[in-house]
């Protein structure tokens, strides 16, 4: 209970003094009367979001008063650990299958060590708003060491825009940061309306915590593990600049000057004014963008190295507090298809191209090639690539809902130009740069992408035989890999845990037995009629489809194993069994790493493989295409992108000519059946009556 007397006097001082205690409270009850309220809008609704609040008052507008979202549950452990055994079955050989079942069975029982981290796991649940995100968070993102380009941050692709001087670009990047400051506006206001869960489970609410991270979060660099870096205190000022690079080279672009917005006319006048100065020579500063690009512990080391001089400490600390940042890129080559778009968006084409004209560890970065080759690549460890979607379509949508009305810029500006971020670079810094950039050309040379555009039918098509569309993609990804490997392996689906507080994703292990059955059916199965591959289709889709129930449900199994074994970490256990055992490193070894990211603007996803020998695989189903941005290593002798999406095409189609042909065999089943029936009684009567 709050009591507001002593503060009266400085209206101000207690909406500051009530925000900070709301937010350092674990849970709290509100009963506040206006004018209070209005004030108070923005941290209400974040703690309410995060489970901390009950609210308890009549004047909080009715938009806001939402029930606190329910609690991720723990799942069963038995229900875990049997579907971890029937998960892996398949991708084992028998002697690892029988080893593991002895370990899983030893875990799993009765006074043993599961039941013991079970309990810890369902009173850690009890006390936090979400068990898992932590753990979840540490082990998907922070504590991976790899380089963020290709092997983390996703990119989106826009459609290609056609850019006919280098103006056009610059006015497509002003408009772009005026749908920016205006939806950092409904952010700001916390009002954004609620997402509401579509397809399985359709209507429920869902978190919208991840939103407000999109533009006031930051990835630092750590030896060990990175700290994503959220500035939600209200206390802090608010970021109120961009960071625009060109050139290599990183300009701060203010976007409030003297208690003003910036409207597109003056965002195009400053853009301009960049421009010219990264084009001065004279000025140039080394590309140091290049090193957010290097391995995170690298990266960590040369940032502290940069930090021992001042100048640097000043032009990070821009960077880190910025909304974002826009990368006016230079044209990239002549030739430009869905593929070349993709790599460029997920690492720049290296030194020779846009490399260094990145700052990875910024969660949004638009890019604005003058060649018109536009995305934006962003940090994953603050939000999923739903939420990147929903902003960026709204970004779109609001741009092709008004068109740039801008001639020119202002022709004589009053703005203070926008300032170049200066370093201090020692030969140790350029050595650093080098190595940077020699690392990311080697991933520049090893990424293998095939972005596919399916034209033969889209999700339609999968509805109207009665199945789910992402069960049936996920099963022709099962086929496609199977055509290429001759093997099933662990497969990676992300599904969407926002039905519950700080919700994030779990994952549905789509290499089920049931797809196992139907791909070797499909491939090997000589001798099955059609009828029984069709049987081991619906046997496929309906495994996949209960998975997912379960996934979106919160009773999937990776992130509850995830939660024993760092609880028998913390309680310092040692390693155990379980978690040393062959069959959990391959499960945890995702070949193919699959999400749907769908979308209402024309554009799509594209990300990177996880594993050396492995697939990433992003698809984005529309009514009537569906297209699949399909990555991999040349490195690896396993691996060729294209050779997996002409497999894949070939299952799309073997699969859709198996549902017409049952189709039609049911159809003419149906009608001999409707030839030979007896007539209904009746046409019997009608005929008796016959004179
Ligand atoms: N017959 C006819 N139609 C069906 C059907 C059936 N048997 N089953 C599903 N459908 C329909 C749905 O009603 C839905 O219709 P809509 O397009 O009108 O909404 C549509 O088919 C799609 O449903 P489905 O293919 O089953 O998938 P979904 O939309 O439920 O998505 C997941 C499943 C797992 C992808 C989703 O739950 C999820 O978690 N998404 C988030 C993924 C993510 O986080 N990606 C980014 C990672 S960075």
């Amino acid at each position: 209970v709050v009591f507001l007397q002593k503060l009266r006097n400085d209206r101000n001082l207690e909406i500051k003094y009530l925000r900070n205690l709301i937010d350092s409270l674990n849970i709290c009850l509100i009963a506040l009367r206006n004018p209070c309220m209005g004030r108070l809008t923005s941290c209400l609704v974040k703690n309410l979001e995060k489970g901390k609040l009950v609210m308890r008052t009549e004047s909080f507008s009715s938009r806001h008063v939402l029930q606190a979202l329910p609690k991720l549950p723990v799942p069963n452990l038995k229900d875990t650990l049997d579907r971890y055994l029937s998960c892996m079955k398949h991708l084992l050989t028998e002697e690892q299958f029988n080893k593991t079942q002895n370990i899983v069975t030893q875990f799993g029982a009765p006074g043993g060590v599961g039941e013991l981290l079970q309990s810890k796991l369902t009173e850690r649940s009890e006390n936090m708003a979400n068990w898992v995100y932590d753990y979840w968070l540490n082990d998907m993102y922070l504590n991976n060491r790899l380089a963020l380009p290709v092997n983390s941050s996703p990119a989106m692709v826009f459609p290609q825009q056609n850019f006919k001087a280098p103006i056009d670009s610059l006015r497509f990047a002003a408009h772009l940061i005026s749908g920016v400051l205006e939806y950092k506006t409904h952010l700001d206001d916390r009002n954004l309306p609620a997402d509401y869960a579509r397809g399985q489970l359709a209507g429920t609410r869902l978190c919208m915590e991840q939103y407000y991270r999109l533009f006031t979060s930051y990835r630092l660099p750590g030896p060990e593990r990175d700290t994503l870096v959220a500035q939600e205190s209200s206390v802090m000022p608010e970021p109120e600049h961009i960071i625009v690079a060109c050139k290599n080279q990183f300009f701060v672009l203010d976007v409030m000057i003297n208690f003003r917005q910036l409207n597109q006319r003056d965002l195009l006048t400053q853009l301009e004014k960049i421009v010219k100065m990264a084009d001065n020579e004279e000025e140039q500063l080394p590309p140091i963008g290049l090193l957010t690009s290097d391995g995170r512990t690298e990266w960590a080391e040369s940032r502290s190295v940069l930090m021992r001089e001042s100048t640097n400490r000043d032009s990070l600390d821009m960077i880190e507090r910025c909304l974002c940042l826009v990368c006016l890129d230079d044209a990239s080559g002549p030739e430009l298809s869905d593929t070349t778009r993709a790599m460029l968006m997920l690492h720049g084409g290296g030194l020779t191209k846009n490399g260094g004209n990145r700052w990875y560890d910024k969660p949004m970065q638009f890019i604005v090639g003058a060649d018109g080759c536009c995305g934006v690549v962003c940090e994953h460890s603050a939000f999923e690539g739903i939420v990147l979607v929903q902003c960026t379509e709204y970004l779109l949508k609001c741009m092709i809902g008004s068109p740039s009305k801008l001639v020119r810029a202002a022709s004589v500006s009053e703005l203070p130009a926008p300032r170049r971020l200066r370093w201090k670079c020692t030969p140790e810094i350029h050595k650093l740069i080098t190595s940077a950039a020699d690392k990311l050309q080697r991933m520049v040379k090893n990424l293998d992408m095939s972005v596919h555009k399916f034209h033969d039918y889209g999700k339609e098509f999968i509805k109207k035989q009665k199945m789910s569309p992402d069960a049936y993609i996920q099963v022709a990804l099962q086929l496609g890999f199977y055509r290429c490997q001759g093997r099933p392996v662990s497969t990676y689906e992300s599904a969407s845990l926002r039905r519950f507080q700080q919700g994030r994703v779990d994952n549905i292990r789509s290499a089920t037995p049931e797809a196992f059955a139907f791909v070797k059916a499909m491939t090997e199965g000589k001798n099955s009629t059609s009828v029984e591959k069709m049987e081991l289709l619906k046997g496929a889709i309906t495994a996949q489809t209960s998975y997912t129930r379960l996934a979106i449900t919160g009773m999937a199994i990776d992130n509850h194993l995830l939660g024993l074994r760092e609880l028998a970490h913390e309680m310092k256990m040692g390693k155990l069994e379980m978690f040393k055992d062959e069959a959990y490193l391959i499960s945890n070894q995702f070949i193919l790493s699959t999400s749907q990211v769908p979308t209402t603007v024309e554009m799509f996803c594209c990300y990177g493989p996880v594993v050396p020998n492995g697939y990433g695989a992003c698809y984005n189903p529309q009514s009537d295409h569906i297209i699949f941005s399909v990555s991999s290593f040349h490195d690896s002798q396993q691996t060729c992108s294209a050779e997996f999406v002409k497999c894949l095409v070939q299952g799309l189609r073997d699969i859709r000519d198996l549902c017409n042909k049952c189709n039609a065999d049911c159809a003419a089943t149906e009608e001999r059946k409707g030839q030979t029936q007896e007539p209904k009684k009746e046409v019997r009567l009608l005929l008796a009556n016959r004179p």
